[in-house]
């Protein structure tokens, strides 16, 4: 494909665009329920508004665009204000949940060299419910990853199993508040206190739940201490393109000190060009995220957030309760939040994504790893408080649907053939036979969830790498639009 040799008009641009995205999920329904984290139309005017006004501006750049470092320092602020406002504590605002949790792998990687030089090999202990986006840290800096084991039960991270994991090589402890796959907080005081004993710095993960928990918390929610207030915590990240309802990306990453925070610089007088000073992973970098995400918590303030909180609180209770009497039915863990997990014994869960799409709502395959059974994953918005009842009864119409589906069959031989396969036996024959045993055409995406879910589920989940990997290489190719 060539760069169009005539230029269009911004009228056939825009209607191109508008075509391309008719075919995206309609969120503004409020019936997807991950993704997209929507608070009304006024709050996404502000925040637009807000986002073209900083658009061309230059974050890179403090000296000549200092209202955005005015921007920053103000968001981290409040960030760190809602966090257990501790006095000394850092941050900056990062592109994302995944950078957040990138920088405090990195700060715990070059505090290490500089404070236990000693250490190599450096590892961190990842409870596996941690958010992926540390094992792509760990992939990214060259650490060890240690994945340990939670609670069967509970799914919640485990403190002596954790320390069990201790090595002289280790240096970060992770937690979640609250876990993406099960909603659910992860000790944070006894972890802290066994970070402290050997002396390890502790990153507790707040970016899907470090918004919300604090408002559930004055909603009357029984919850242990999760943030700076707790002694030993040294980070921690939390996201505003979630529950601040702030466009994406926006999210910050905070340090107990500055003299910790030092660590997750970049700064780089060595070569020809202008000297380089990062405190995030971008350089140059759009003004829009950080103007919009202020611009969006002025608008709602405290009350403001309160009011949808409660909103996403009383949802959650009524959805949690609707699935706990729908026959067919079972929770995964016991949600401190509003990330729920469930599952059927009666049919394969991922069925259920299906038929809730044919009614318009969209819901998250879990595959069943590391003692996490194969599940779907909702995150209720704020919007969901209107559409309890609508949920719940086209979950309930969807279980019937469901009932005589049963499980996948080719699953099971692929369980039989493949359960012991190494991924590089893997070919592209196998692959081939694979997407077309689930139903997948050639460069296309998955039209229906439930068959390759239910095949990858039961791949090792290295040899699930694997074949995803193949199949988004053969999907970020250009094609004729059908
Ligand atoms: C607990 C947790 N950490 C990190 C992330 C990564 O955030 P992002 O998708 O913004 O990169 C997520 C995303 O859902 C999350 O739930």
């Amino acid at each position: 494909m060539q760069i169009p040799e005539k230029g269009k008009s911004q009228a056939e641009v825009k209607a191109a665009l508008e075509g391309l995205g008719g075919r995206d999920a309609h969120w503004r329904d409020g019936k997807t329920l991950g993704y997209i984290y929507d608070a009304g139309p006024e709050v996404e005017e502000i925040g637009k508004w807000a986002y073209m006004r900083y658009l061309t501006e230059n974050a890179l750049a403090p000296n000549v665009f200092p209202s955005l470092m005015q921007i920053e320092n103000e968001l981290v602020a409040m960030a760190a204000g809602h966090l257990g406002d501790v006095p000394g504590v850092v941050g900056n605002f990062t592109s994302g949940g995944t950078e957040s949790c990138l920088l405090a792998v990195k700060t715990a990687r070059d505090y290490s060299r500089a404070t236990k030089p000693h250490i190599k090999e450096p590892e961190v202990i990842l409870p596996v419910t941690a958010h992926a986006a540390f094992q792509k840290g760990c992939h990214y800096l060259g650490i060890k990853k240690v994945l340990v084991p939670v609670s069967p039960k509970t799914y919640k991270a485990d403190p002596a199993v954790i320390e069990k994991a201790i090595t002289p090589n280790t240096i970060q402890i992770v937690s979640s508040a609250v876990s993406y796959a099960h909603g659910v907080l992860d000790p944070i005081e006894e972890i802290a206190r066994v970070a402290q004993k050997h002396n390890l710095l502790f990153h507790v993960d707040g970016c899907i739940g470090g918004f919300l928990l604090p408002y559930f918390k004055r909603l009357g929610a029984k919850l242990g201490e999760f943030d700076f207030r707790v002694p030993g915590v040294t980070s921690m990240s939390m996201d505003l393109h979630k529950y601040a309802y702030c466009p994406k990306g926006a999210s910050v990453v905070l340090h107990r000190s500055k003299d910790l925070r030092r660590f997750q610089m970049f700064v780089t007088a060595d070569w020809t060009g202008y000297t380089i000073v990062n405190p995030t992973i971008q350089s140059a970098k759009s003004g829009g995220p950080m103007a919009a995400a202020w611009a969006v918590m002025n608008f709602l303030g405290d009350e403001g957030y309160l009011r949808l909180a409660e909103r996403i609180w009383s949802a959650t209770k009524k959805i949690v309760a609707g699935i706990r009497e729908t026959h067919g039915l079972r929770l995964v863990g016991e949600p401190d939040s509003n990330q729920v997990a469930f599952t059927s014994d009666k049919f394969s869960c991922f069925h259920l994504i299906d038929e809730m799409a044919a009614r318009g709502w969209g819901i998250q395959p879990q595959f069943g790893y590391h003692g996490s059974e194969a599940n779907v994953h909702i995150s209720i918005g704020q919007k969901t408080f209107d559409q309890a009842d609508d949920f719940l009864a086209a979950l309930r119409e969807s279980v019937s649907a469901c009932a005589d589906k049963g499980f996948s069959q080719i699953a099971v031989k692929v369980k039989a053939e493949l359960a012991n396969m190494k991924p590089g036996a893997f070919n592209p024959t196998m692959m081939g036979d694979l997407m077309r045993a689930a139903g997948v055409e050639d460069g296309q995406l998955p039209r229906k969830a439930a068959e390759l879910n239910q095949i990858l589920n039961e791949l090792p989940p290295a040899v699930t790498q694997f074949v995803l990997t193949e199949f988004m290489n053969d999907r970020y190719i250009y094609r004729p639009r059908r």
